[in-house]
């Protein structure tokens, strides 16, 4: 397996593949079963997969988990190289941000940016959008894969491409989760084991939330009864929102294709969790 960590060595293997697509897997690292699954479906589209291994300072605010963002390198390449990953690219902020982060050139999605996790995070999706642009730039890849545990900023990278004609083939994965249906994320390592144990709710409540509007409970009355479940269990709701899912705007009638979306802080950890699904 190849290791870049400038983007000078990367750029003279781009140069050389010329025969077959190349695909771009982005991560923060400290990588877990999920990562591995978005690594696997690269796999199967295209034989020159590259993981990326940043950590972006640009989408954490001041008061975020920057400097505790597990860091866990060796054991990330270990387990990229067991996989057969053809080059992890990790990159120094030096080489990303050469002018320093208060005068980057950066890339803003409108009105998608600013709801759900956007409201709460400010300045997050320009700092993953900026992020992504600048390492399709780097990488040039046909081909892109994300997970859609992070819906909104999969939507969020998904209208970049398209508003900017970018001609990287984006791939959304599905959520990959434990036995007990938590989905998996780096965070989960910061919940203790009570925490650990509740978690799971997430997604039970998520199911049974999508039954409801199967079942024709209007998006609003739905909305209201997660929010008190979630409450009742212990998380201090962030949001939880039905959205239809090409925009995460609210849901008109004739939406049929709809996405549950929620955030919620267990004790001090953020978790996000979304269900995708049609009426
Ligand atoms: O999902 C992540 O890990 C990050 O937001 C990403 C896409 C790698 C950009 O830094």
């Amino acid at each position: 397996m190849l290791v870049f960590s400038s983007l000078s060595e990367l750029r003279g293997w781009r140069a050389q593949q010329t025969a077959d697509p190349v695909a771009l897997v982005p991560t923060m690292g400290n990588l877990h079963q999920g990562h591995l699954q978005l690594v696997k479906r690269a796999q199967q589209a295209t034989s020159q997969v590259v993981v990326s291994i940043f950590v972006n300072p640009m989408q954490f605010a001041a008061n975020e988990d920057l400097d505790r963002y597990p860091r866990t390198f060796a054991e990330d390449c270990a387990a990229l190289e067991a996989l057969g990953v053809t080059a992890v690219f990790a990159p120094t902020v030096e080489d990303v941000y050469p002018r320093g982060l208060a005068n980057q050139t950066s890339v803003t999605v409108p009105e998608i940016s600013d709801i759900l996790c956007g409201a709460s995070r400010p300045g997050h999706f320009r700092g993953v959008a900026t992020i992504v642009c600048k390492l399709f730039n780097m990488v040039q890849p046909d081909i892109a894969v994300f997970g859609q545990k992070d819906y909104q900023q999969l939507q969020v990278i998904r209208l970049m491409a398209a508003d900017l004609s970018m001609s990287v083939d984006i791939i959304g994965e599905p959520t990959e989760r434990a036995e007990d249906g938590l989905a998996l994320s780096s965070r989960n390592g910061y919940l203790t084991t009570e925490e650990r144990a509740k978690a799971p709710f997430i997604y039970q409540l998520l199911q049974q939330l999508a039954e409801q509007l199967q079942q024709g409970v209007a998006p609003a009355e739905v909305e209201q009864r997660g929010l008190t479940a979630l409450t009742e269990q212990g998380f201090r709701p962030d949001y939880l929102s039905v959205r239809r899912q090409q925009d995460l705007q609210p849901v008109a009638a004739a939406d049929t294709k709809l996405v549950i979306l929620l955030a919620a802080y267990l004790g001090n950890t953020r978790l996000i969790d979304n269900l995708c699904m049609q009426r």
